[in-house]
């Protein structure tokens, strides 16, 4: 109990330092919707907490105020900073995580991040979908199932990654690089997909705006470690937003962005067989992983249940 802090403020209460958050809350009070009155509560008594706390300078309000300023002039159609820097504060896989509770077996979900495209290729099973000749071959298996174990058939999965070089498509300046590494799969009778790539690499975060200063401010590195993403959709289904991360990327302990789940790391084998690479029509030798992907029902995931992420935390492109 905080004697000064539980008395409400009475009519035309004056702003003190002490009373500061209990003033500016009573001024909410005629906020018609009570969840809106909820957050701005919320934030103004941990935003006057921190002021209280660090004792902000007028120096330091004015710095956070260019920084902000900063991060807004830097965002156009396909350059969202402040969702960068909500990344890099792991405020984007706090709400993630919040909205998107994996019950049971159910494969935990994890950022989108700003490369994915609304309009990815749609691909047959077993497509190829690196730039010929560009990295390591890898073939990726996967099967979708729901909370029984029971086979998705016709779920659809959106894949994309980086490149054995740590680039996506829309990074390279080569237009015939664009709609590589990317797809849309349909999923077998059996919830099955499988496709071929290259193995990704680690890569580094966009660092020419202000998150980059903050991040050098922190003395923190940029890398994301590799991964592979996905959004898995299917009528009756919560759409789960997630990635399967390679077992031997460095960064895997330090994400610059805290998406990594251990549940989504797998080993991708080295796989030395000429006969089954001829087959497969990859070169030998190639890697090899596979991806169980179990859904959650519908109704049985967060506020973001079945919307395939939550809104406003990424900056899908469209
Ligand atoms: C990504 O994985 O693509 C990503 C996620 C957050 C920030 C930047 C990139
Ligand atoms: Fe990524």
């Amino acid at each position: 109990m905080d004697a000064v802090r539980d008395v409400k403020p009475g009519p035309g209460e004056l702003f003190t330092e002490e009373r500061s958050a209990e003033v500016v809350c009573a001024s909410l009070a005629a906020a018609p919707e009570a969840r809106v009155r909820q957050v701005l509560e919320s934030l103004v008594r941990h935003l006057h907490g921190f002021v209280k706390d660090v004792e902000l300078t007028e120096r330091e309000w004015q710095q956070a105020i260019a920084f902000l300023t900063d991060t807004g002039h830097k965002c156009d159609d396909t350059r969202q900073e402040f969702i960068l820097l909500s990344d890099v504060l792991g405020v984007s896989m706090l709400v993630e995580t919040i909205n998107h509770r994996a019950a049971g077996q159910a494969t935990e979900s994890t950022v989108t991040g700003p490369f994915h495209v609304v309009d990815s290729p749609p691909r047959e099973l077993g497509a190829d979908i690196s730039l010929p000749g560009t990295g390591e071959p890898c073939l990726v298996t996967g099967r979708v199932t729901g909370p029984a174990g029971e086979p998705v058939p016709g779920a659809v999965v959106d894949v994309w990654h980086a490149d054995a070089e740590g680039f996506y498509d829309v990074q390279r300046p080569d237009p015939a690089a664009v709609g590589s590494l990317r797809g849309l799969f349909t999923a077998d009778d059996e919830g099955r997909f499988w496709f071929r790539t290259v193995v990704p690499r680690y890569y580094p975060i966009p660092v020419d705006g202000p998150v980059g200063r903050l991040l050098e401010a922190m003395a923190r590195h940029p890398y994301r470690p590799a991964h592979i993403h996905f959004i898995v959709k299917a009528p009756g289904y919560a759409a789960l937003t997630t990635h399967l991360f390679v077992d031997d990327s460095p960064y895997l302990d330090s994400d610059a962005v805290f998406g990594v789940k251990q549940s989504l790391v797998r080993a991708f084998p080295a796989v030395d067989d000429p006969d089954r690479a001829r087959a497969l029509g990859l070169a030998n030798p190639f890697r090899s992983v596979d991806f169980e992907i179990s859904l959650q029902p519908a109704d049985g995931a967060g506020a973001g249940a079945g919307d395939g992420g939550a809104p406003g935390t990424t900056s899908t492109r469209t």
